[in-house]
């Protein structure tokens, strides 16, 4: 007999969400905006650090970031709840619609990103997964027979890895069809397909809106967010641990999201400008299939999983690091590539043999 019996028994078949690091000089692999802060934004940041108190506790809920964001959201700032990144929001809506006697389950459209099974599973929530269509969109009438009971469903749009942007008049439809799950509109992606957010502060109770800074140049802060009704964010409040995002995290993305919105918003700009000579670049490579690209990243098929390490290598080498996905299911013969600056692009031409 050892303690290690008392370890929740939903863990043991998971693993570790890890990613080790890396010093190549082009790291197109994590979605992250590629694009740097330009050197007198960094200084303004320096210095909103050097103010702050750090033998003080921060703010117990962000009020002052909620507050940025209510005012970009159009929203009342107590809809908002903040995590430390997006993924303890995830784990925060698991627990709270969770544990209730006849609990629902998870419905999620397959591939997608990975923390929302990993979540559910922690908890011994179950997991219905609707695969996607050969077109890596939504199957509406897999999603309406999975549906019913369901507690939660998570849809990222645009969405990880495929980058496939899915129906909003289906979502709408499906939000109406099943009040009584909560669907999840991860919208961490949106802000490189400029008009696609489904976010509605009129919307009905069921549907939460989903973001976070990691993908929009702040990777580093660890801050996402969610904009639930008013009574599910009560309840992911209560899970939410005091103090969870530190103070310097909130004052830089103030700062980021209010006096420097527009350096943001150039930097996405560029990123998305940037996407095009990628897919230009990635449709050259021999048997490559390329997928529609609506977020920062872009999702190509090779014929074998041997073609698709084969070609992860070989950039690997070469100084690119970009993410091997064949062994997702469905993904057969994957790789996706996150946009990357000019240089790192240039890198990549040139380990392609191309220019
Ligand atoms: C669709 C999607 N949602 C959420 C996240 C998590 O983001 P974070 O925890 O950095 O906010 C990711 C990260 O890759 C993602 O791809």
């Amino acid at each position: 007999m050892s303690w290690q019996r008392h370890l929740r028994p939903t863990l043991a078949p998971l693993e570790v969400y890890d990613v080790p690091p890396s010093s190549a000089p082009s790291r197109m692999h994590a979605n992250e905006c590629p694009e740097p802060w330009p050197l007198e934004v960094r200084e303004a940041f320096a210095e909103i650090v050097r103010e702050l108190e750090l033998n003080r506790y921060p703010d117990t809920s962000g009020r002052s970031l909620r507050r940025a964001l209510a005012a970009r959201h159009d929203c009342d700032p107590e809809r908002i709840v903040l995590g430390n990144g997006s993924d303890e929001i995830i784990s925060g809506l698991m627990t709270a619609l969770s544990g209730a006697p006849g609990a629902g389950y998870l419905v999620i459209p397959t591939p997608t990103f990975v923390m929302y099974a990993h979540s559910a599973q922690v908890f011994g929530v179950d997991v219905r997964e609707v695969p996607l269509n050969d077109a890596l969109q939504l199957d509406a009438a897999g999603m309406r027979a999975a549906l019913p009971g369901a507690a939660v469903c998570f849809l990222a749009r645009p969405n990880n890895p495929t980058s496939s942007l899915w129906d909003a008049e289906l979502i709408h439809g499906l939000v109406r069809e099943f009040p009584e799950t909560v669907f999840v509109i991860d919208e961490a992606y949106a802000a490189y397909e400029p008009g696609c957010s489904l976010w509605d502060p009129t919307g009905p109770s069921n549907q939460v809106h989903m973001g976070t800074l990691s993908k929009i140049g702040l990777a580093a802060l660890r801050v996402g967010y969610c904009i639930a009704a008013p009574e599910l964010a009560l309840a992911l409040n209560k899970v939410r641990h005091p103090y969870n995002v530190s103070q310097t995290s909130i004052a830089v993305a103030e700062a980021a999201l209010t006096r420097f919105a527009d350096v943001q918003a150039s930097l996405l700009a560029t990123t998305i400008a940037n996407r095009g000579r990628l897919v230009e670049l990635l449709r050259r490579v021999p048997d490559a299939e390329l997928f529609p690209a609506h977020g920062n990243l872009v999702l190509l098929r090779l014929p074998s999983d041997a073609r698709a390490h084969g070609l992860v290598t070989q950039l690997e080498e070469a100084g690119v690091r970009v993410k091997d996905v064949s062994r997702v299911p469905g993904l057969s013969g994957c790789v996706r590539v996150s946009v990357g600056t000019v240089e790192d692009h240039d890198r990549l031409a040139h380990a392609l043999g191309l220019r």
